[in-house]
């Protein structure tokens, strides 16, 4: 029910966003109301706390990029729960505060290395967005390897039943035109990247990991070529 609420609210805070994309000539909806949409069905049937607490590690600040920590933020509320972002760069993080202000959320700000802030983080999530370190799909590998070192930070913190979700994965048979970037900025030039690997993203360990049958946790996403992907696993032991 939180979870449907949530989704009308974000929804109606980023209609802007849809409503520009769709001027674009998008033809459906805005991928940020795919990738919510298919995550609400992947996990309303296991996800049962009653107050949330979540953590988002890279903070939302851009609608244009999901700002999905609007979502998250609102699931809290609605349940009395509390909602941590953490952040590197003060820059963005100033931002993010502005953007969640503007949308009346609240919001406790970090600023710190998420694999430090979760290391030593005194509360205990039942709910996290892994979607810091980017992704650089001509070098995938640090961004995996934050990604795994997040959650291997704080996943004996969390509650059985606990949920973590991981941006920004591709599975194999997929193809990105990808924005090439050097020293950090996009160069103009646009490079056609086909997904070779069985998966390459930020949370790549980790779905290794849990698909490797030894951990505590189990996948609730689906695996969809075509598109980028935020998985999921449940804390089951
Ligand atoms: C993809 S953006 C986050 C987008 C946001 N979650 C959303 O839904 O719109 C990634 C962010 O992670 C931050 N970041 C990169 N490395 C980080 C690190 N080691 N610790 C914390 N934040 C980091 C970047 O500065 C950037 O703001």
């Amino acid at each position: 029910m939180s979870l449907e609420k949530a989704y009308e609210w974000y929804k109606s805070h980023t209609h802007d966003v849809h409503q520009s994309w769709k001027e674009l000539g998008g033809e459906k909806q805005w991928e940020g109301y795919n990738q919510l949409n298919k995550l609400i069905e992947e996990i309303k049937d296991e996800f049962n706390f009653q107050k949330i607490i979540c953590v988002e590690t890279g903070a939302s600040q851009d609608k244009n990029d999901g700002a999905f920590g609007l979502f998250f933020a609102k699931l809290c509320e609605l349940t009395n729960g509390e909602f941590h972002s953490v952040e590197n760069n003060l820059n963005i993080l100033d931002k993010s505060k502005s953007m969640y202000e503007k949308h009346g959320v609240k919001v406790k700000h970090y600023l710190q290395d998420s694999v430090e802030f979760l290391k030593s983080v005194k509360i205990v999530p039942n709910l996290i967005h892994l979607d810091s370190w980017d992704l650089d799909l001509e070098d995938p590998f640090p961004s995996a390897l934050h990604g795994w070192r997040e959650f291997t930070a704080i996943e004996d913190k969390m509650p059985i039943g606990s949920i973590i979700i991981i941006d920004d994965n591709f599975f194999k048979g997929t193809w990105v035109n990808y924005n090439v970037t050097f020293n950090g900025e996009y160069n103009g030039v646009v490079k056609r990247i086909d997904i070779e690997y069985p998966i390459v993203g930020k949370g790549c360990l980790i779905y290794n990991f849990v698909e490797g049958g030894s951990s505590n946790w189990k996948k609730l996403s689906k695996d969809v070529v075509g598109s980028n992907q935020k998985i999921i696993f449940k804390k089951i032991k």
